[in-house]
């Protein structure tokens, strides 16, 4: 049998007679009823950096305001529709490709919508925020260093990697590129959970997001 990692590239295709439906419900009307604008909040860190946790909390904190909310997190999305792919280079690139793709939906149907993904390349990032609308994309980077992602050690992944037991682990045997000026840095090392999502939460209100 054809390895489905082969016939994927075929159906990123796009036929010629596929053309674009214009939606009788305009975006803005969407973020005009549900009174607040619409964006991804992207985070990007390490394994173990705490981008679901802190996403999680800021979420939370949304919703308690009344904000139409969404987390879309890596270790769930790769459960369902990136079930097929590894954590090879390129099926890396094909994983944040389709959550930026799934992000604009979301963006589009007037959600806030927050992803917790390592996306550990520079230019998979930039991709995503040229797909979205000039200003509704924010990269969100959860600051934390390696040692401390290994100290923690959440799922207990980092032993297995430095044991061999696992290939291709991020900041072990696989890149991961910093942003360089990200819209939001969260530092979060010596920090508790809730000092880094009001921190997100401040960042938002002055960024007149919220
Ligand atoms: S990404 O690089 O493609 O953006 P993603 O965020 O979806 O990664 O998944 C990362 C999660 O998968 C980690 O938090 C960890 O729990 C798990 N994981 C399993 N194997 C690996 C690996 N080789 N490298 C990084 N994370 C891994």
């Amino acid at each position: 049998m054809m390895s489905p990692y082969i016939e994927k590239n075929d159906v990123t295709e796009k036929s010629s007679d596929v053309i674009w439906h214009q939606a009788s419900v305009s975006s803005h009307e969407r973020s005009e009823l549900n009174g607040h604008k619409s964006v991804v909040l992207w985070y990007t860190g390490l394994s173990g950096s705490g981008k679901s946790t802190v996403a999680n909390a800021v979420d939370r904190k949304l919703y308690e305001l009344g904000i139409k909310t969404y987390v879309l997190d890596g270790d769930n999305v790769r459960h369902g529709l990136n079930g097929d792919l590894s954590f090879s280079d390129t099926d890396r690139v094909e994983n944040i490709r389709r959550v930026g793709e799934v992000a604009k939906l979301f963006v589009d149907a007037g959600v806030l919508v927050s992803t917790a993904f390592i996306s550990p390349f520079t230019d998979d990032r930039s991709l995503i925020r040229e797909l979205l609308p000039e200003g509704q994309f924010l990269e969100v980077f959860i600051d934390t260093p390696l040692n401390v992602c290994e100290q923690r050690d959440p799922k207990g992944l980092y032993k297995k990697a430095r044991a061999g037991e696992i290939k291709n682990f991020t900041g072990i045997d696989s890149t991961y590129e910093a942003p360089v000026s990200p819209d939001i840095r969260v530092k979060t090392a010596g920090k508790s959970i809730e000092e880094c999502a009001d921190f997100v939460i401040t960042q938002l209100r002055q960024a007149r997001i919220i």
